[in-house]
């Protein structure tokens, strides 16, 4: 048996929404006015949220703790500041001691933003309406509670509670309202998930801790595009923005060694440059390893199934690491024959030009599909001053003049095609021909490693 708890419903529970006087209307009399934004100082963001932070929206920021949240929303609260808008910080899990010191090393000089350090919910609403702020941000939205319910903050429960508040706060008292919510690596345990129907826009908030580079991502959004991604670099000042993604992913490349691919990916409707790095080194143990940060596992196991079936290389006895260059994740599998090339290109110890591109998804027979937007990523890669790109056949046919004037294209029907493209020369420093070449070559040396 258990003890069932009455829990009084309050009067005031969900109150700030019942402001205005509310009925049903007919649609076509309903005046649908655009909504008005507030243009953040900080551009990336402004066009992740799909130009400037709309009035009395409620974003959602997730992320690990230590990427970086608190500092983007001490940020944004300062672009607000400096606009003359009222900001209320609530910082639940540092003092208020904390806050400012961390605002003192952001350089923050504005003097319309108010810290309150409370967890309490009542007590968190009763400034909301004395201050009126435009800005209410609450940092998390995990510790903050609610006295009346039994639960302990941070539960379902009361993360819900609290974000239902907050959206009555936002809608009804017209309060643009960011809540900070921790993800636990596996996304669950009243992680922000939960909350994700209720509020306008969620951004993610990712990255590694050990680099520099953050993505803030927006996976849903009432009011703009989703996939739409911002760079950001954390420094000695806090998150300064990256502007050009692709000039900041290949900056720390060298040229000319083996394992070393640059592809051009997508994220939502911009094209960037990364490296896609592999090392095929001998296995120490009986087991060889086969290891990826930013891609994904299973994908690595197929294209090395593809190279081993398709090109005859052997991989028992060789450990393959592959990673992206900068801690980006690559998910989508245009990047196929890129990391592909980059494994081939380390198993026989040569490298591929190095003002070269590849693009491709690779099926399971060897064969390389089509990929969205490929204009798009060919600009981008004519942009950064490369020569050559080797892409999917069914793509090359019919591009445009401005990029075949600047690009050498070989579209390429098979992976073995795109191989002996890339490695066919010793040093791999050859230039590209347009006629299909034997692939021999790299087969001999395979034999070699
Ligand atoms: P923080 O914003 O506190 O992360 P979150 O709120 O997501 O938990 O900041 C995380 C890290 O960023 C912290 O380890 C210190 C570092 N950092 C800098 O490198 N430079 C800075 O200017 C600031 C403010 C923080
Ligand atoms: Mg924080």
């Amino acid at each position: 048996m258990e003890e069932d708890v009455f829990i009084p419903v309050e009067k005031t529970r969900f109150e700030s929404h019942r402001v205005t006087e509310n009925r049903p209307e007919l649609i076509h009399e309903i005046k649908a006015s655009q909504k008005s934004r507030v243009q953040t100082k900080i551009s990336v963001v402004d066009r992740l949220l799909g130009g400037g932070v709309v009035e009395g929206s409620l974003v959602l920021v997730g992320g690990d703790p230590g990427i970086g949240k608190s500092t983007l929303m001490l940020q944004l609260a300062e672009a607000f500041s400096a606009q003359d808008k009222t900001v209320l910080y609530i910082s639940g899990e540092e003092s208020k001691e904390q806050a400012a010191l961390r605002a003192l090393r952001l350089g923050i000089k504005t003097e319309k933003i108010y810290l309150f350090s409370e967890t309490l919910f009542s007590e968190i609403k009763k400034a909301v309406e004395s201050i009126k702020p435009e800005l209410l941000i609450i940092d998390s939205v995990q510790i903050v509670y609610k006295g009346e319910l039994p639960s302990l903050p941070g539960s379902v429960t009361q993360v819900k509670e609290i974000a239902m508040e907050a959206m009555h706060i936002a809608k009804g008292l017209k309060i643009t309202t960011f809540l900070i919510g921790h993800v636990t690596k596996s996304g669950e345990l009243a992680g922000p998930r939960v909350l994700e129907h209720i509020v306008d826009t969620v951004l993610d908030f990712e990255g590694d801790r050990e680099h520099g580079y953050r993505i803030l991502r927006s996976t849903k959004n009432r009011f703009g595009p989703t996939d739409e991604i911002a760079l950001f670099q954390m420094g000695g000042k806090g998150l300064k923005e990256v502007l050009n993604p692709s000039e900041a992913f290949l900056k720390e490349r060298i040229k000319d060694v083996a394992g070393s691919v640059i592809v051009p990916t997508m994220e939502g409707s911009s094209a960037f440059l990364v490296e896609v790095q592999a090392l095929v080194a001998p296995a120490n143990f009986s087991t060889s390893s086969r290891k990826s940060t930013g891609l994904d596992q299973n994908r690595l196991s197929l294209l090395l199934a593809v190279l081993e079936k398709r090109v005859g290389y052997a991989f028992q006895s060789v450990d393959v690491f592959v990673s992206v260059a900068g801690g980006m994740k690559i998910v989508e599998p245009a990047a196929d024959l890129g990391i592909l090339m980059a494994i081939a290109s380390s198993f026989s110890k040569r490298s591929i030009n190095s003002e070269t591109v590849v693009i491709g998804e690779v099926g399971l027979t060897g064969e390389i599909r089509s990929v969205s937007r490929i204009e798009s990523r060919l600009k981008e890669a004519i942009h950064m001053g490369f020569k050559y790109a080797v892409i999917p056949k069914k793509n090359s046919v019919g591009l445009p003049e401005s990029i075949t004037k600047n690009l050498t294209i070989f579209g390429a029907e098979l992976v073995e095609e795109a191989i002996g493209q890339l490695l066919s020369r010793k040093g791999g420093t050859s230039t590209m021909q347009t006629k299909k070449v034997d692939y021999a070559g790299t087969t001999t040396t395979s034999s070699t490693s």
